[in-house]
């Protein structure tokens, strides 16, 4: 089978002390976006990537940014990262009164409206807002850290979402324990686009290396 599979290294697992050479090297390893883990301690239990984070990825490479909004009251932020360069924002509607608004508004400022689910969150909770979305986030871990095993549970919900995909034309993805062992039972159940954290960051093998072994993996 040949998909479109993209990869969206997490930059939370890079080396923060080298930050401006990781992001050239996940570009030049031919990575498709930069996600971006932003968190306000409240929502989730750490403090994550901000404003200053995005500047530099901007700063250094021509790769779209992707934006996870971790955080509280979602929708007074949107236009904030937009402005910074922000391509893809994705909120949890776990945390907004009104994610049907936020995502107009997501929409309004031309940036692609996701929504990020936790892996308790099912798709009934969500179905309505899957028409106004066109990027969705399962997650695979409890969100809040990197390097966390993956959720198996979370298989099910992740096939419901690859056929619900097709009839609404949203593209999924997947945050949390992805890695070379795990990538291609996902791509079956209709994944095209990964987040990858801690099995890329942090490894002895080159970038290029792993994104192109791991989008190899996804495709057949
Ligand atoms: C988890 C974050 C992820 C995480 C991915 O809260 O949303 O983006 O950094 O890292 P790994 O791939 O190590 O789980
Ligand atoms: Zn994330």
């Amino acid at each position: 089978m040949n998909r479109r599979v993209k990869i969206h290294p997490s930059i939370l697992c890079a080396d923060h002390g080298n930050l401006a050479n990781e992001i050239k090297s996940i570009t030049a390893g031919g990575a498709d976006y930069v996600h971006v883990d932003v968190m306000d301690g409240v929502f989730v239990r750490n403090f994550g990537c901000g404003t200053e984070i995005v500047k530099t990825i901007k700063a250094h490479s021509h790769l779209p940014v992707d934006v996870h909004l971790m955080i509280q009251e979602p929708s007074r932020y949107i236009w904030f990262f937009r402005d910074l360069g922000a391509d893809i924002i994705t909120i949890h509607p776990e945390t907004d009164k009104n994610a049907a608004r936020t995502l107009a508004e997501i929409k309004a400022v031309n940036a692609i409206p996701g929504i990020a689910l936790n892996p308790g969150t099912s798709v009934d909770a969500v179905r309505e807002l899957l028409p106004l979305c066109k990027h969705v986030l399962a997650m695979t871990v409890i969100p809040g850290f990197g390097g966390q095993p993956f959720l198996d549970f979370t298989l099910d919900k992740i096939k419901a979402l690859g056929e619900l995909s097709k009839q609404y034309d949203f593209t999924l993805c997947v945050d949390g324990g992805i890695s070379k062992k795990n990538i291609k039972k996902l791509a079956h159940r209709g994944v095209t686009s990964f987040v990858v954290g801690s099995a890329l960051f942090g490894q002895d093998a080159d970038y290029g290396e792993t994104i192109r072994e791991m989008k190899g993996l996804a495709r057949n």
